[in-house]
């Protein structure tokens, strides 16, 4: 797990940006886990303008949404769709085609929850997962206890995480109780993970997932089971951290340097 420490929300959106960017440059058709909340709209912005202003191409991409509310249509002003649409996905060269976002609007989710993940399996599996964390420590909609080798299912949210939420409805009892969310186990399996997040509110959850015990009670803990993990934060995210930690992902990679006389 990489640790990199970055000044402000601009400076993660960039740094993440840069990563993800290099990867699709090295892999155009990238199959790109995505997430919703405010964190990772700063990426978006910063992937939208290399996408416009040096033809960075998503062409080729295949994208799988973390999650979806229970309840609400598509088109919906607070549903997940929605949110990805106005935000990222309408933005840059995506084929809808290739573009997975669970529908929380299906009759039977357990059978919708299965082939989400055979969608995934015959993609190829995820190359790049893209996540936020929620206050209490949970990743997607994966609230504290929710199984650390879980699947994509329904999850009831908790009522902080609905706390939390309501901001964006109009009355507490709109802020649906129900999402859909790919599993714990389902994230691990991404190849490589980029954990984001900002500000003073996420300062507690950051420090139990990355430097707390491994327990079900914080989800995000798990990324210290994965193999290739990057966690990026800002100072305020950052300030319950005890450990040390890098300022950039060339400071955390080994550089290769030319070779030295008689070295091989
Ligand atoms: C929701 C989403 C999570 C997200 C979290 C934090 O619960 N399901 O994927 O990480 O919100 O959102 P924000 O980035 O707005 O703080």
């Amino acid at each position: 797990m990489l640790v990199i420490i970055k000044e402000d929300y601009d400076a993660v959106s960039a740094e993440a940006a840069r990563l993800l960017a290099e990867r699709l440059r090295n892999k155009p058709n990238l199959v790109l886990g995505l997430a919703t909340g405010s964190t990772p709209l700063g990426l978006y912005r910063e992937l939208i303008r290399c996408h416009r202003e040096q033809g960075l191409d998503f062409s080729k991409v295949t994208t799988f949404n973390l999650d979806e509310y229970v309840g609400l249509p598509p088109d919906h002003e607070q549903s997940y769709h929605r949110f990805m649409w106005d935000n990222f996905l309408s933005h840059v060269n995506l084929d809808p085609r290739y573009v997975h976002i669970p529908n929380g609007m299906v009759r039977d989710i357990a059978a919708h929850c299965k082939w989400y993940e055979e969608r995934i399996r015959a993609a190829g599996g995820i190359d790049l997962q893209v996540l936020g964390i929620g206050a209490n420590g949970h990743i997607a909609f994966n609230e504290p206890g929710s199984s650390l080798g879980s699947r994509t299912r329904v999850k009831t949210l908790t009522r902080t995480t609905r706390d939390d939420n309501a901001r964006f409805f109009a009355t507490f009892d709109e802020v649906p109780r129900y999402a859909i969310t790919m599993g714990i186990g389902t994230i691990m399996e991404a190849r490589e993970l980029l954990l984001l997040a900002t500000g003073e509110s996420k300062a507690q959850a950051i420090h139990d997932a990355v430097e707390g015990p491994l327990m079900a009670r914080v989800p995000a803990s798990m990324i210290q089971m994965h193999g290739l993990a990057h966690v990026i934060v800002d100072r305020a995210a950052a300030s319950r951290l005890t450990g040390e930690y890098v300022s950039s992902l060339e400071e955390g990679t080994l550089v290769r340097r030319p070779l030295g006389p008689g070295e091989r």
